[in-house]
């Protein structure tokens, strides 16, 4: 069987992976895969059972039966819609920390593997190319200086009405970027062979197509809808 062609999209917090991902997926007509939000979905599904992030175990055995159901483009656990609890800044942070559990990554991983179909799949997250798929035909790290992605995240939570404080929300990246980067299994680093794009002072359309060029050079034979 002809291996299924992935892209890989790695970066810290707010550097525009999720919206770049889904804008690439859509051009190629691929799927999708935020894991992220498993890794959303394994820490408020602790808190849920009233398990302590800090008990590595049962937090893993969580992880290992996890109630999830995608439907309609929304994420239920079990019979509760949770599309918009997960995506929090609280969640964010809970994530980072289940996410630093090697028995909790062990058992995302073949979960995550099991997204790649065809006609291709872009994956988003921190250790796409690194550790969950090393063979992936294209990837990319996009990174952008912590100021400029809570300036960023600033902007967008405040489209959505919510209050919040920049300086805060810079010591949270900040933070979070520290914990992702430095954790013993899969820390959040760019493959040797992916194309690091630094999109501080770009906007999306720029970095959209420079990942289309990418694609393109990588999969000649890869129609990108445009
Ligand atoms: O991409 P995100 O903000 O939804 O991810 C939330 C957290 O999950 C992030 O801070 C680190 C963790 N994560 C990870 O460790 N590995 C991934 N492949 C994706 C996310």
């Amino acid at each position: 069987m002809p291996e299924i062609p992935i892209l890989a999209i790695d970066g810290p917090s707010g550097s525009g992976k999720g919206t770049v991902a889904a804008r690439v997926a859509d051009a190629l007509g691929w799927h999708i895969l935020d894991s992220g939000a498993l890794y959303r979905l394994v820490g408020l599904a602790a808190l849920k059972s009233g398990v302590n992030l800090n008990d590595h175990a049962a937090v893993a055995e969580i992880a290992r039966h996890l109630p999830v159901r995608f439907e309609s483009g929304k994420v239920f656990l079990g019979d509760e819609d949770v599309s918009l609890e997960i995506r929090t800044e609280t969640a964010g942070n809970n994530a980072s920390k289940v996410a630093a559990i090697p028995e909790v990554r062990a058992a995302l991983l073949e979960w995550q593997r099991s997204y790649a179909r065809p006609p291709g799949l872009v994956a988003d997250g921190r250790d796409m190319g690194t550790v969950v798929f090393p063979q992936a035909a294209v990837k990319i790290f996009l990174d952008a200086s912590a100021e400029e992605r809570a300036r960023r995240r600033y902007k967008q939570l405040k489209d959505k009405g919510m209050d919040v404080n920049l300086p805060g929300l810079i010591a949270e990246i900040e933070e979070r970027d520290r914990r992702d980067r430095n954790r013993k299994v899969a820390p959040l680093v760019p493959a040797d062979d992916a194309l690091v794009i630094d999109s501080t002072s770009m906007n999306i359309d720029e970095v959209v197509d420079l990942v289309l060029q990418a694609v393109r050079k990588a999969l000649p034979d890869v129609g990108t809808g445009e």
